[in-house]
């Protein structure tokens, strides 16, 4: 068990609601350029024209309205929440295993992360040890934006999505800010961070890019802790017996053992669990035959070794990370219907059994005598062999049909009030050829038409 610290975002105390007032004056104004230190630049140092710092609310709400504009993508027809659906928990709006960017043959080979829950992963590191308990324990890589953790924070994250060719293709940073200087809300950029900031091409898409962040630690929005669980834990609300059955599968260690990786407890300083440690582990889902980029066998998506991460290729050392893929938290997973990194899963009872009976029934999964078609022989090493799984081909599975039927009903208590009670749809028409369920028999809706901003009046 590795207990989450729960704090506000960095980002948050750097951005107090008003800007110390005599923060400006403390640089001279005649300063010699090389002695004013390097944070000046950034967005959210003192404004040096003396114009009180844009407010968490304020940047809230710019970075929600960047998050829901599609005009900030090429093309004009994608934007964050395409494909982080709020309707979902800012997951995948559809079962389309991964989401088409802005140019068709251009299709990235990830599942979309829930971006609910995020706001206390911890920075990517190696050697993981923790705060509480036995701390002498090397747990290993965790941590880091996406499912191979390369990205330092939400804010760098942003940069990705907006440049990449497979996402929102825009050219380069002055391609953004372009768009940004005409959109709805040019004059709330001017009034937050200057009237001259679209001037400076560095300096708009840095402030943009804090706002997204700082959207993206909106509570309401992002972590509510609102489902029938976090009601449970206050002592407000009771689980039925099936769902109490459930927890107790999902927490014990001989049984569905999932607790050990998705922290179902809360921490001892208070804090509700996330449903994940933010660690990366190798437990070998199976591959996706059908992404654009398998049809290439020589192509295989290792995580924490590549290809989209690059820091670890060609270090020695770097072989025991193959395969690795940072666990994701289970809250509102019963919205999804894309499971796993490389969305090859279309159900929850299907990822549950996948756990249960990844090693007693292999030809399941893998295809018959095929074991593990997606992680190389060099790298069986890697491959997480605790409870649940185990056990040889013909054995009985850790878990019982019945068992998985439990533990599913307990999944589904993770879900914030404020999200339907059921999946998001099938994929769409549009997404034909990136998916593996059927496909939905109504016509694919335009794609700028959806999904609009819930109207929400302040941060908090
Ligand atoms: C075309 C679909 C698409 C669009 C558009 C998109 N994303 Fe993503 N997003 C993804 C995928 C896929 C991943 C996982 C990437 C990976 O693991 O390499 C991801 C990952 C993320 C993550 C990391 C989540 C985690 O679990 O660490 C954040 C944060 C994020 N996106 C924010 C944004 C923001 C902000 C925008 C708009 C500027 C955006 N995304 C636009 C598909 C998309
Ligand atoms: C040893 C650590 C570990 C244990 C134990 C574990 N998981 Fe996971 N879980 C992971 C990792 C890592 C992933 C992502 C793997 C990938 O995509 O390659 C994952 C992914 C998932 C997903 C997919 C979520 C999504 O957003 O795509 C579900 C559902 C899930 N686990 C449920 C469970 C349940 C239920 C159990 C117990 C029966 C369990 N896990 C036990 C590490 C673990």
């Amino acid at each position: 068990m590795r207990p989450t610290i729960v704090f506000l975002a960095a980002t948050l105390a750097l951005v107090p609601a008003r800007g110390p007032a005599g923060a400006a004056s403390s640089v001279p104004a005649g300063a010699a350029a090389s002695a004013a230190p390097a944070y000046l630049d950034a967005p959210y140092a003192p404004a040096r024209d003396g114009r009180p710092q844009p407010s968490v609310a304020q940047l809230t709400e710019l970075g929600r309205a960047m998050f829901f504009d599609p005009t900030l993508s090429a093309g004009g027809r994608i934007a964050c929440a395409s494909c982080h659906d709020p309707a979902y928990g800012y997951g995948p709006p559809d079962g389309a295993a991964v989401q088409p960017g802005v140019t068709r043959g251009n299709v990235a080979f990830r599942a979309v992360p829930s971006l609910r829950y995020l706001h206390s992963l911890p920075a990517f590191t190696e050697h993981h040890h923790d705060d509480e308990g036995d701390d002498s324990a090397d747990l290993g890589p965790t941590g880091g934006h996406t499912w191979d953790g390369r990205v330092s924070s939400a804010r760098e994250q942003a940069r990705l999505p907006l440049l990449s060719p497979a996402e929102m293709g825009n050219a380069d940073e002055a391609a953004v800010v372009r768009s940004l200087a005409r959109s709805a809300y040019a004059a709330q950029m001017r009034a937050a961070f200057g009237a001259d900031v679209f001037d400076d091409t560095r300096r708009a898409f840095g402030a943009a890019t804090l706002a997204l962040e700082v959207f993206q630690q909106s509570p309401r929005d992002f972590y509510p802790y609102s489902s029938r669980y976090d009601e449970y834990l206050r002592g407000r609300a009771v689980l039925t017996p099936q769902e109490a059955r459930g927890l107790a599968l999902f927490d014990d260690p001989a049984k569905g053992n999932c607790a050990s990786c998705h922290l179902s407890a809360p921490t001892p300083d208070g804090a509700f669990p996330l449903f994940t440690d933010f660690g990366h582990i190798a437990i070998g889902v199976p591959r996706n035959r059908l992404l654009p980029a398998n049809a290439d066998p020589r192509f295989v998506d290792l995580g924490l070794c590549g290809p989209l991460r690059t820091d670890f290729i060609g270090r020695p050392e770097a072989a025991a990370y193959c395969g690795r893929f940072r666990t994701p938290g289970l809250r509102n997973v019963a919205l999804r219907r894309v499971f796993f990194h490389n969305g090859v899963v279309h159900a929850l009872d299907e990822a549950v059994r996948f756990y249960a009976t990844r090693d007693t029934d292999p030809a399941h999964w893998y295809g018959p005598d095929r074991g593990l078609d997606e992680l190389p022989a060099a790298y069986r090493a890697n491959l997480n062999t605790d409870p649940p799984f185990g056990g040889r081909p013909g054995d009985a599975p850790a878990l019982s049909e019945a068992e998985i039927a439990d533990i599913v009903a307990f999944l589904k208590t993770l879900t914030d009030a404020d999200l339907p009670s059921s999946p998001a749809p099938l994929a769409r028409d549009r997404d034909a050829g990136t998916s593996t369920t059927p496909q939905s028999p109504r016509p694919a809706p335009g794609r700028a038409a959806r999904p609009s901003p819930p109207s929400r009046g302040s941060a908090r």
